[in-house]
């Protein structure tokens, strides 16, 4: 894992964005995996000033979110759905047919997961997963203990809700479950950028940078990835 250490949370997020214009070059339809969260917003921001002040298009390009909440609407402002729109896809020029997010409204999960897998596997696996990380070390909803997996439908758990809550009203209102990209689908992307910001994830990010691989903190599973980079700062945004 190439670990870079920047000296704030803007130039963590346009390091990011640089990385993720290059790489969109590479291919003629890249497929990108996206993380949401707090940590990503920045890197968000950057890509939509490119778009609209030096006329960079993402219309070439296929996202596949890592995950979304099970059950939730849609509509739910809480939506990893919602928060993609909001925060990215309403903003730039990424073509709807090339957005996919797991349905968190679906009846079946189990059947929603394994299609998904499968319209992964269809555009022929990740080419680039852009990661958030959790306190706990969580990566998409792949939480502590999890097992090197395809996506699933999983549950959540209670430092992850914990965590979570503060976006709901009380943590009674935080979906028990998710649908997430697994570990394993993650790993087989071509190229992999955790980030990672603010004091409370110093110990993960010392846990990763350490090289060491623990199923107790999945984003270490990682580690011996053969283009995974990790941008981090200590600082808040
Ligand atoms: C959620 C998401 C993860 C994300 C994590 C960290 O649980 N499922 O994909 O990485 O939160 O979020 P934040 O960036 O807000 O710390």
């Amino acid at each position: 894992m190439k670990v870079i250490k920047t000296s704030n949370y803007r130039e963590m997020s346009s390091l990011a964005a640089r990385l993720f214009l290059t790489q969109i070059q590479i291919k003629k339809h890249p497929v990108i995996a996206l993380p949401t969260g707090s940590t990503p917003l920045g890197l968000y921001e950057e890509l939509i000033r490119y778009h609209k002040e030096c006329n960079k298009s993402y219309a070439n390009i296929i996202t596949f979110n890592l995950d979304e909440y099970y059950p939730i609407k849609k509509e739910d402002s809480n939506s990893y759905y919602q928060f993609m729109m909001r925060n990215f896809f309403n903003h730039v020029d990424i073509k709807k047919e090339n957005i996919f997010i797991p349905n968190g409204e679906c009846s079946d999960p189990l059947k929603e997961a394994k299609e998904y897998e499968q319209k992964i596997k269809n555009h022929k696996g990740i080419d680039l997963a852009i990661l958030g990380v959790g306190v706990n070390g969580h990566i998409g909803f792949n939480e502590p203990g999890t097992l090197i997996d395809e996506t699933h439908l999983t549950d959540i758990s209670s430092s992850t809700a914990r965590e979570n809550s503060r976006f709901f009203n009380n943590i009674l209102e935080v979906p028990t479950q998710a649908i997430t990209m697994g570990m394993k689908t993650i790993a087989s992307a071509e190229k992999i950028i955790i980030l990672a910001n603010g004091s409370k994830k110093m110990d993960i990010v010392d846990k990763i940078s350490k090289g060491n691989i623990d199923e107790n903190y999945p984003a270490t599973l990682l580690n011996n990835h053969k283009n995974a980079t990790l941008i981090y700062t200590p600082y808040e945004r």
